[in-house]
């Protein structure tokens, strides 16, 4: 699906341009706080909530539809939250371009598109080139959280990040059920009061790791890289 991009004018709503005028996320927030991404935001209730919690740390919530980025701009500031900022730009393209060598502390990818059908499986985010550019992004230390309630891509999730070595599980096994105190997006609830089971996977990067700069793969459509409309 595309959509044409419409103008957001929230000011906690940063347009690319903004964003590499600034030259870092410390020049955007004013300070240098750790850095969390919430991948696919959604209508950012997530991100309100862990931001909430954080007062300490930084977060920048993406999504690449206009709506969610709207939703999401208006829970920031409704929350009055002011270490939340909104960009409308795809996951792999703003790890590439703008999160240099361990920026982030934390990276969560909730609910992603599932793409069901088998023959477009090969679309959804999570995959081995995906994890490089997270792991090159994360700082050693630095937890990668995904959340999925469709069972085919939280069994191959758990899988796929068990398997890989620069990373230590930080539970018993390769997913879970149990949230914990994670929060739960209005997403998630509808699956959970279905009695359907959001399947959760919490990786940390291990430290000591040489992590060169991934190619960014061109597969996917950049469809988002244009200009922001201006008023
Ligand atoms: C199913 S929703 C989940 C929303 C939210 N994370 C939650 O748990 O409530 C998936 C979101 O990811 C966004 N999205 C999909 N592919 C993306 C990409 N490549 N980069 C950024 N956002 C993406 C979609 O626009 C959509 O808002």
């Amino acid at each position: 699906m595309t959509q044409r991009m419409t103008l957001i004018t929230s000011p906690v709503f940063i347009p690319e341009a903004q964003l590499k005028k600034a030259g870092s996320f410390a020049a955007i927030f004013g300070n240098d706080h750790p850095l969390s991404l919430d991948i696919g935001c959604g209508i950012g209730d997530f991100v309100v909530q862990i931001a909430k919690r954080h007062p300490e740390r930084n977060f920048i919530a993406i999504d690449i539809f206009n709506q969610g980025c709207r939703q999401t701009c208006s829970r920031i500031e409704d929350a009055g939250l002011n270490n939340v900022r909104m960009l409308r730009i795809e996951a792999r393209y703003l790890l590439y371009e703008y999160l240099g060598k361990e920026s982030l502390q934390t990276i969560y990818l909730n609910c992603p598109d599932p793409w069901p059908k088998k023959r477009h499986r090969k679309r959804r985010l999570l995959n081995r080139d995906f994890l490089n550019l997270v792991l090159y992004c994360l700082q050693p230390g630095g937890v990668f959280n995904f959340s999925t309630d469709f069972v085919d891509y939280g069994e191959s999730a758990g899988e796929l990040l068990a398997a890989d070595r620069r990373f230590e599980n930080r539970h018993s096994s390769p997913y879970t059920f149990e949230l914990g105190d994670y929060p739960i997006s209005k997403y998630m609830q509808r699956f959970l009061d279905l009695g359907q089971p959001i399947y959760h996977c919490s990786y940390r990067k291990k430290a000591g790791l040489t992590i060169d700069k991934p190619k960014l793969n061109k597969g996917f459509r950049l469809r988002w890289v244009k200009e922001e409309p201006s008023e």
